[in-house]
């Protein structure tokens, strides 16, 4: 039976609260799922996938009918309410048992070590402390158990660089939904202690005009495993 925690109990207020751009991102995602090329993608980034896998900041659930069988569940956890009800919409048609909860990903609702697999799908470009999230993402992890991640960040020359700062810095954040374009995730999962594995640099679309968020990543990570007791 598919646990379902977000839709009838009683949760506190949401720490994540963009009711505006929760309309557009549901509308706007399905969309890019052709136009930039992001349905191919996403079954690129969670192939080969097994076991207990949590996926931080679902959104709509655009993610779950790629989950290969081999994963026994998915623990979604989102913190907006409009997404999150979209998510527990998406989760019914899923393959696999998903249990869609709020939460956010500074402060993950789950215990210790208790994942194979963390999925980050253009989620850190939002979250409000990418240091606190990591560490978080590398707590609920297992010994050697691996994110699987998807994200958008700095990229291009000079000019887009320099513009991404300052979009950061002022509109964009604001206008979506807390996304930053100029962050740097392989660094931040570096910097968080996990071991990269192989990553690709992408173009979100590939063709066509680039965009502050166009410059994307899709790689693996791993939370190191413990040292050998001597
Ligand atoms: C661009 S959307 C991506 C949604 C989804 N992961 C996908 O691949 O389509 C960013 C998501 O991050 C969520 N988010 C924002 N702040 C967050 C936080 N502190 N913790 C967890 N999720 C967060 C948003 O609510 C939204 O669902």
């Amino acid at each position: 039976m598919r646990l379902m925690s977000a839709g009838s109990a009683k949760v506190a207020p949401s720490p994540v609260h963009h009711p505006l751009f929760a309309r557009f991102y549901a509308r706007c995602s399905v969309d890019a799922e052709r136009r930039l090329g992001l349905a191919a993608v996403r079954e690129r980034l969670l192939a080969g996938l097994s076991g207990r896998v949590i996926e931080i900041g679902a959104g709509n659930g655009l993610n779950f009918a790629r989950y290969p069988a081999a994963v026994a569940e998915v623990v979604a956890v989102e913190p907006e309410p409009l997404l999150r009800r979209l998510a527990l919409d998406a989760a019914q048609r899923a393959q696999v048992p998903v249990d869609v909860v709020p939460g956010a990903a500074e402060a993950l609702p789950v215990k210790s070590e208790a994942y194979d697999a963390a999925v980050l799908s253009l989620v850190l470009c939002s979250v409000r402390d990418v240091a606190r999230a990591l560490a978080e993402v590398r707590r609920v992890l297992r010994p050697g158990g691996e994110v699987r991640f998807l994200e958008h960040g700095r990229g291009g020359g000079r000019m887009m660089t320099m513009t991404q700062r300052t979009l950061d810095r002022t509109v964009w954040p604001v206008l979506f939904g807390g996304c930053h374009v100029a962050r740097e995730p392989v660094a931040e999962l570096r910097g968080a202690g996990f071991e990269l594995g192989p990553y690709r640099r992408l173009l979100l679309p590939e063709q066509g005009p680039k965009l502050p968020t166009s410059y994307g990543v899709l790689g693996v990570a791993w939370r190191p495993r413990e040292p050998e007791p001597r």
